[in-house]
């Protein structure tokens, strides 16, 4: 047992999954597995963190220890509870508001972009869980580069994306590369073109060297990326294979 609080539940229905087990790291493993070696822990900038769902599962991590975490979300709400409750538990860990515009989580905010506020550009790990999923089209680039602005030059940038082919919409110009689902709030879901991505990534110094593609056709892609250099070989996007099904967030989020 350990004393780490969860978030509460309108938090926990602010990112999605709202089951207990999605914040628990019952064996104290490295968080990202495999993909994310023991020495890529010493520092880490979680964009979108939430109400704090992989900061909880890295505070219990024994395999590696965590030298220093920033989060920052735009919801003030979710970092004020993580801020209380999580830094509690360990003062090297840190969240800060990021203060831009969200409908329905920073209404009231006059900033559809603002640079990522670090202290510290020298992020072993810049991680990214469903935030390129909500990031409409004119505000990816500032961000993409803002993440690699703050990796060290051994780090890793890891980020989940919605993707599908433009090759097969023949009616998408040349600076259309994003899908929207939502026309009230386009920030609801983004789905990129994933041809688009990569070339943002490559002009953004960021080598794409591991994808994971969905467990559910269509759902999140998981991209590992690390600062472009001549000994890396960039990963080929493998087919969405995965069997059909339904992965909706909850509804009437912040009832
Ligand atoms: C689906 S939730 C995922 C939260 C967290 N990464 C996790 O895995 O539990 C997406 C989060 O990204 C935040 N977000 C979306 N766009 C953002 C932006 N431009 N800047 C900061 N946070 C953002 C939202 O407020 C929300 O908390």
């Amino acid at each position: 047992m350990n004393n780490i609080p969860y978030p509460p539940l309108r938090l926990r229905k602010s990112v999605g999954p709202i089951e207990d087990s999605y914040y628990e790291n019952p064996d104290g493993r490295l968080v990202f597995e495999k993909e994310v070696p023991a020495t890529n822990y010493r520092s880490i900038f979680d964009f979108g963190c939430g109400c704090g769902r992989v900061a909880r599962q890295l505070l219990l991590q024994s395999e590696a220890a965590v030298g220093y975490y920033l989060g920052v979300d735009l919801f003030a709400e979710s970092i004020e509870w993580a801020q209380q409750n999580l830094s509690q538990t360990n003062p090297l860990f840190n969240f800060k508001h990021h203060d831009v515009f969200n409908a329905q989580f920073n209404p009231l905010s006059k900033h559809e972009f603002a640079p990522l506020e670090t202290e510290n550009e020298q992020f072993s790990l810049v991680t990214a869980t469903s935030v390129f999923t909500h990031i409409i089209e004119r505000n990816l680039e500032n961000y993409l580069s803002e993440c690699r602005r703050i990796m060290s030059c051994d780090g890793i940038f890891r980020a989940t994306w919605f993707l599908f082919d433009k090759a097969s919409f023949p009616m998408m110009q040349e600076s259309q590369n994003c899908l929207y689902i939502n026309v009230d709030d386009p920030t609801n879901a983004t789905i990129y073109d994933y041809n688009y991505v990569r070339s943002m990534y490559r002009k953004h110094g960021m080598t794409i060297t591991a994808i994971i593609p969905p467990a559910v056709r269509g759902f999140q892609w998981l991209l590992f990326a690390r600062p472009t250099s001549k000994e890396l070989v960039e990963a080929p996007f493998p087919d969405d294979v995965a069997p059909l099904g339904i992965c909706r967030p909850p509804a009437n989020i912040l009832d």
